[in-house]
């Protein structure tokens, strides 16, 4: 139900803002004329999951311009919804109701570079794409990637603590963070642009706003650690019998590979038959799997570094640890083993939709929650080959080097009877095995009614009461999960 204490928007509102921000691209205005076409974008989810019913959207270009919104919205008890790229899988970046949405695409500049030390200063609306070319154009790398980098902004992907492909190598964004400007509801500026690697002067508050899906202010600058960029980068693509032999290839290539491992993605086998089926085209590997693993190494010395891996796949095909693998021979190759990867989220949606879970559980346990699902599903005689089954298939693939599995569920439609079979199920299934039922993509809409699954009473009241502290009248991203 939407919340009375939030004011209707007036026309008075509108020309408020259209008056502040000048340029006509700057305001999306649904109020008076039909632009119900234009807003769509903004209101609508990636899986067109979730829909809002916001009329105005508008792009602040400055800091001075984000504070001036935020504080007449707090003012005129305007509810916002900050948003990036909108490549959020949690319902997080769509309004609810009729929200003001506030969208950081004009904020895309990137201001400075220090050639030494790798510290990158940039506006929170800058594509992830375009800032990791930028550096890697100076021998660096942006420590996160992941299958939405030509949409998502920096900003997004700071406020949902993004994890994607590369933190087995280069940590969390907790880390990486060096420094933040961001506004709070009431138009006060934060700034901690500290592009020093330590800096222990008392409470560490930018780390407030990493992960908190803009539930507390609004990221409008960002120092960003970059680490140098390895010239040589190489990828393996293994097939094998079980997830028990998954677990022993893991162990395996870090005991083998070691400082130059980059990354260790699992799929199994429906996920690369998903991807089949929509992209076509030559599998990595001739026969079927139940499982594949796409391992990645950057190192310094390509020659040396290929040597260790393909003696790494030598050594757990001999011990009958992986049964088939190939490894990439060129760039062109390590980008097309890394497409049947990366490919994964928008295949599996192709049928209608997907319900997705991202969870973390202890890595022993960590994929069986993909055939105990299943299971459920079919005993419910929810999935089946036709077209009379919602559901066509169970998947699970994901960062197992980080104990992180995408647990989806493809849909040939969206279903409230999957979805009461699914929910809270799963949450509680995560919760016996002291998992967590949000690993990198956030709460948002989705987990907002289930985060008593993952965190106790009296972290849930502390959560509320730095809510209460920083946004008092509850403007930020309301409905959400705080
Ligand atoms: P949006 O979707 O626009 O917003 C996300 C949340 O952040 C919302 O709550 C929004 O209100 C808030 N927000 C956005 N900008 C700001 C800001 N400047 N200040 C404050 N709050 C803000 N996630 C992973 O963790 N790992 C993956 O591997 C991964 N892969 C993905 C692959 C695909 C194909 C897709 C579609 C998504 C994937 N994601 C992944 C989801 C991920 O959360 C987003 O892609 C990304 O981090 C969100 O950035 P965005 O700019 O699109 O943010
Ligand atoms: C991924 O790892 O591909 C992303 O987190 C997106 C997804 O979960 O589908
Ligand atoms: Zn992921």
């Amino acid at each position: 139900k939407r919340d009375d204490k939030f004011a209707q928007l007036t026309q008075e509102h509108v020309d408020f803002f259209k008056t502040l921000l000048g340029s006509e691209s700057a305001v999306i205005d649904g109020t008076s004329q039909d632009l119900t076409e234009e807003m769509i974008p903004f209101n609508e989810d990636w899986m067109h999951k979730y829909r809002g019913q916001s009329k105005l959207v508008v792009k602040p270009a400055s800091t001075e311009e984000v504070s001036k919104i935020l504080k007449y919205c707090n003012d005129n008890m305007l509810a916002v919804v900050p948003q990036g790229g909108n490549t959020g899988l949690v319902g997080g970046s769509i309004p609810v109701f009729d929200e003001v949405i506030i969208n950081m695409s004009r904020m895309n500049q990137i201001h400075s570079f220090d050639d030494v030390s790798g510290s990158l200063v940039l506006d929170a609306g800058v594509v992830l794409e375009a800032a990791d070319q930028y550096v890697a154009e100076r021998g660096y790398i942006f420590p996160l990637d992941l299958g939405a980098k030509g949409s998502c902004h920096v900003g997004g992907n700071v406020a949902t603590n993004a994890g994607g492909l590369r933190l087995l190598r280069y940590g969390s964004l907790h880390g990486s963070v060096l420094g933040m400007e961001a506004v709070l509801p009431d138009g006060t500026i934060m700034n901690d642009l500290c592009t020093l690697r330590k800096n222990n002067t008392g409470y560490d508050l930018k780390q407030l706003f990493i992960g908190a899906e803009g539930t507390l202010g609004i990221i409008t600058k960002l120092c960003i650690q970059c680490p140098q960029r390895s010239p040589a980068v190489n990828v393996a693509f293994l097939g094998l019998e079980s997830y028990e032999k998954a677990q022993l290839a893991f162990r395996e290539a870090k005991s083998q590979l070691s400082e130059i491992l980059s990354a260790f993605e699992l799929m199994d086998g429906l996920s690369q038959d998903l991807v089949h089926r929509v992209r076509q085209g030559k599998k990595p590997l001739d026969d079927e799997h139940p499982f594949y693993c796409l391992i990645e190494t950057s190192g310094s010395n390509g020659e040396h570094d290929y040597e260790k891996l393909e003696k790494f796949l030598e050594d757990v095909m001999s011990n009958e640890i992986v049964s088939d693998g190939v490894v990439a021979q060129d760039a062109t190759q390590v980008k097309s083993l890394w497409s049947w990867r990366e490919g994964v989220p928008e295949c599996v949606g192709h049928w209608g939709g997907v319900y997705k879970y991202d969870v973390s559980i202890p890595l022993s346990d960590m994929y069986r929650i993909v055939p105990d699902t299943e299971k459920r599903m079919r005993e419910a005689g929810l999935l089946g080959d036709t077209d009379e089954f919602p559901v066509l298939g169970v998947i699970g693939y994901g960062h197992m080097g980080d104990a992180n599995i995408h647990l989806n569920v493809a849909v040939r439609r969206y279903d409230k009877a999957v979805e009461k079979e699914l929910e809270p199920w799963v949450y509680q299934w995560i919760q016996e095995r002291q998992g967590s039922i949000s690993a990198e993509h956030g709460l948002g809409l989705a987990k907002k009614n289930y985060i008593k699954y993952s965190r106790n009473e009296v972290f849930m009241g502390m959560m509320k009461q730095i809510k209460q502290l920083y946004d008092p009248n509850g403007i930020m991203n309301p409905y959400k999960y705080v």
